[in-house]
């Protein structure tokens, strides 16, 4: 095993001591602490990042607002060549760097590659958009006047990541932004900086090779007690793009809106699978436990509660508790074969598993399984925990919050009416799914009165969203969209314009101003 993560280290050419600033191609000499990389399934450090000082940031930008200058004149689709080239690089390195977000995450492999393989993706997507970046012609009401709208690209756009998807957040907002025009500035979790480290070690043979000036792609290790507020706070930071939790949104909404600053929030998620009479339990059942226990249930999108229906409420139960009775042997370190659930993150993920179930559980929930962590052969840290289902209400304050653990609230209702209410009667609103065969209950579900959610799915999980769709939620969740459909908008300034081409003032509304 040792082994097998010094071979993926190396083949990323992760140092003993990484730099904290990466600017495409250059790395600065950093001055802030140095910040140890441990893997959360042995215990053990991988390697460390010497993060940035306030000035070197301060340097870094300035760079970063002069390569805008120059990016900003290069066509779309050369941009997108750029990002093309990158996706081909990602293919290459695909494996390595999966297995680096599993050394460093704690996913299992498989997920460490989709999550590469959602970076390829929004890469192929990003190539596309790139000639299709389109304003549209509007129809003036005056003669000889053409009005239109266009899209320009912003500036430096801040991208602050978690540990949970340390690459692909990364990428989603990246190859968007800067196929648009924009420079980046990737500020990535504490937790995971070896994965954006390697991904800037990835992409910058492509960026010399095209001559792409330096400052477009920049990376930024630092702690938040550096550069947190600071970061927000930034004029020359034209957009934040933030994933994290509600709490972290909000501190930073309030931040930025002092200043007018343009966020895009993708923040908690309190994701609801509703289960109707008539739905196909042999899909049900497995949709809801990958997307309950997937990423040890530290996904934004990861299933939280499954709201059923009374008439099935017992068979959902027990169909649910046998499925995890299979998981059990399933349980460690996410670079084997066989193991579908890794390690959380670190031990206070673990401390907020235990205290989501004991007051879950003091509140009136019945434990249907789990609430343990998991000891035996293969499993080196305290982190891995027992995938865990309680029997609960909805309105319990703890079922109302987002832990990010894999606890499964179970939760009856006596109609899908009762049900919808209960999938909205949360403060969160980012993913939601209902099983049924019913296309009536579908499209009710699918309605204005149905699922408040960004995301709302019929018969397939809430976790596990393609790229290709606007990601993102309402309400806590913080109204952010990223990825797919037209979210690249949010990265652009839309200006509207008009042109008189002939020899007259009309004014609109057919107002006289005669001089
Ligand atoms: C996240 O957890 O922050 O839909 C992102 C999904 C993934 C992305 C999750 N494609 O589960």
């Amino acid at each position: 095993m040792e082994e097998r993560i010094n071979g993926t280290l190396g083949k990323l050419e992760i140092e003993k001591i990484s730099s904290g600033i990466c600017t495409g191609t250059s790395w600065f000499e950093t001055h802030g602490p140095v910040i140890m990389s441990e893997d959360p399934s042995t215990g053990r450090d991988i390697a460390a990042v010497q993060s940035a000082g306030y000035d070197d940031y301060d340097l870094m930008i300035k760079g970063a607002e002069r390569a805008f200058l120059e990016w900003r004149r290069w066509p779309a689709p050369k941009r997108a060549e750029i990002v093309r080239q990158i996706g081909i690089k990602l293919r290459e390195y695909k494996e390595d760097l999966g297995r680096l977000i599993s050394i460093e995450a704690g996913k299992i492999l498989q997920e460490g590659m989709g999550e590469v393989q959602e970076m390829i993706d929004i890469c192929d997507f990003a190539l596309g958009q790139a000639r299709m970046m389109n304003g549209v012609m509007l129809r003036s009401e005056r003669p000889d006047h053409k009005m239109y709208d266009q899209y320009h690209p912003l500036g430096i756009v801040g991208i602050v990541t978690s540990f949970n998807f340390p690459m692909a957040v990364w990428a989603w907002n990246t190859m968007l932004a800067v196929t648009g025009g924009n420079v980046v500035v990737w500020k990535p979790s504490s937790r995971t900086p070896l994965t954006a480290v390697a991904v800037h070690k990835v992409i910058s043979g492509v960026l010399s090779a095209n001559e792409v000036p330096e400052g477009v792609f920049n990376l930024v290790v630092a702690k938040s007690s550096v550069l947190g507020d600071r970061f927000i706070e930034d004029r020359r930071i034209a957009l934040l793009s933030i994933t994290g939790s509600t709490k972290v949104g909000r501190h930073a909404a309030q931040l930025a809106g002092k200043r007018f600053g343009k966020v895009i929030l993708e923040l908690g998620g309190n994701n609801a699978a509703l289960v109707m009479p008539s739905a196909n339990l042999d899909l049900a059942i497995p949709s809801i436990v990958f997307g309950a226990v997937g990423t040890a249930g530290q996904r934004c999108t990861t299933t939280r509660r499954v709201i059923v229906h009374e008439a099935i409420y017992d068979k959902v139960k027990e169909r649910l508790v046998n499925a995890y009775r299979q998981l059990e042997s399933r349980i460690g370190n996410p670079l084997n074969e066989n193991t579908l659930i890794g390690p959380l993150i670190d031990s206070a993920a673990v401390d907020a598993y235990k205290i989501a179930i004991s007051n879950a559980l003091s509140e009136g929930g019945k434990l249907a399984y789990g609430n343990s962590i998991v000891s035996g052969p293969g499993i080196e840290t305290n982190n891995f925990v027992m995938p865990t289902i309680i029997e609960a209400q909805n309105h319990f304050r703890i079922v109302q919050e987002e832990t990010f653990a894999p606890i499964l609230y179970l939760i009856k209702a006596g109609s899908l009416e009762e049900a919808i209410a209960f999938n909205n009667d949360v403060p969160q609103g980012l993913s939601s799914t209902l099983f049924t065969t019913s296309l009536a209950e579908a499209e009710q579900w699918l309605a204005e009165g149905g699922s408040d959610c960004g995301m709302a799915n019929v018969n397939l999980s809430t976790s596990g969203a393609e790229i290709g769709g606007a990601f993102g939620g309402e309400k806590d969740t913080g109204g952010g969209r990223e990825s797919g459909s037209d979210a690249w908008k949010l990265y652009m300034r839309r200006q509207t314009v008009n042109v008189n081409y002939g020899n007259e003032m009309p004014l609109a509304q057919g107002i006289r101003f005669e001089l």
